[in-house]
């Protein structure tokens, strides 16, 4: 281990994360209802300019109508260089910071602007004599800029929980050529080398990549280095419950906590995807016993099932038990 401590940030399952329009306080109910690990009311993009003030106080009035103590909620605020943004953090967090337990701050460019967020924050729980710390962040990075910086804002505050990749405004923001958001591209194509089959025939093959590799990829180291979970976005196309589930399973496979739900529809993908199966459990289970051995026989590695574990494995195992912990108390 480095000398270097990171404090992991609070343990929550987020394997799926619901968006819900603050404009439309009928989809609330349904919500607080879903299977969603994470819910959060948008006051951001879904939000058209003339409905944010009315959407804020649908917000306010959604949190205190049910009891979200049973799930986490979020909030997502609007971004740093708009009208709505203080109004959104004080008059939300004034009046419902004690039904809250994120926030989640759309379009981060520089650590100041997580700063600036937390001072704001530290002073409305001060105000209101609540502990200081209850409100976490969600950070999504949308933004080139975002996306140069990761590093810097994943460790700027304590705040901080999780970082979420926001793929439609990274898109637009990077000018990727898309059409679908989160999906892939027909251009993004690896042809193979020209050859000939035995018939002559050309057998070159197309391999699809997927464009958004490197910027997920960066977003989890940048997530795990500061302690922090880290959060596939939207997939557009919410009747593509396949194309949802291979870019959950490609986000799953980088080493992401979950993926966005756009739609209901997509929060039991989501929820299966990013959930050990029983199998993954039994394993970890298995190999935590067999170290629990080992080192009670003075020895580092032994081997299960034919492979070799050491006590790298103890950590991995550890997380899928954890886990397997938290979805057994949600029920
Ligand atoms: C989410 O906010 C996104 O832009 O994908
Ligand atoms: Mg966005």
């Amino acid at each position: 281990m480095s000398f270097t401590i990171i404090e992991p940030a609070k343990s929550r399952l987020n394997r799926s994360q619901l968006a819900v329009p603050g404009s439309q306080p009928k989809l609330f109910e349904k919500a607080w209802q879903s299977t969603a690990d994470i819910v959060f009311l948008d006051l951001e993009d879904s939000v058209a300019p003339a409905d944010k003030v009315a959407a804020r106080a649908n917000v306010i009035q959604g949190l205190h109508a049910f009891d979200w103590s049973r799930k986490t909620v979020s909030v997502r605020i609007n971004g740093l260089d708009t009208a709505f943004m203080y109004r959104d953090v004080v008059e939300v967090l004034e009046a419902a910071a004690d039904k809250l337990d994120l926030i989640m701050i759309p379009k981060v460019g520089t650590a100041a602007d997580v700063y600036a967020l937390d001072m704001l924050v530290s002073q409305i729980e001060q105000a209101r004599g609540l502990p200081h710390g209850k409100i976490g962040f969600e950070l999504i990075i949308e933004t080139a800029l975002g996306m140069s910086n990761i590093h810097e804002i994943a460790g700027a505050s304590k705040r901080n929980e999780s970082l979420h990749f926001g793929v439609a405004d990274y898109a637009a923001s990077t000018r990727a050529r898309t059409t679908n958001v989160g999906g892939v591209n027909p251009d993004y194509v690896v042809l193979t080398d020209a050859t000939t089959d035995a018939h002559g025939r050309d057998n070159r093959e197309v391999h699809w990549g997927d464009p958004w590799h490197y910027a997920l990829s960066r977003l989890v180291v940048a997530a795990r280095a500061y302690g922090l979970r880290p959060v596939d976005g939207p997939f557009g196309d919410f009747g593509d419950a396949d194309g949802y589930q291979a870019a959950a399973r490609r986000a799953a496979a980088l080493g992401c906590e979950g993926k966005w739900a756009i739609h209901p529809g997509q929060i039991p993908l989501a929820n299966q995807v990013f959930a050990p199966s029983e199998a993954e459990i039994q394993r970890a289970r298995r190999i935590l016993e067999a170290m629990d051995q080992a080192a009670r026989e003075g020895r580092g590695a032994v081997a299960l099932d034919g492979r070799l574990i050491d006590i790298a494995s103890i950590k991995q195992a550890q997380t899928v038990v954890d886990k397997a912990r938290q979805m057994q108390q949600a029920g």
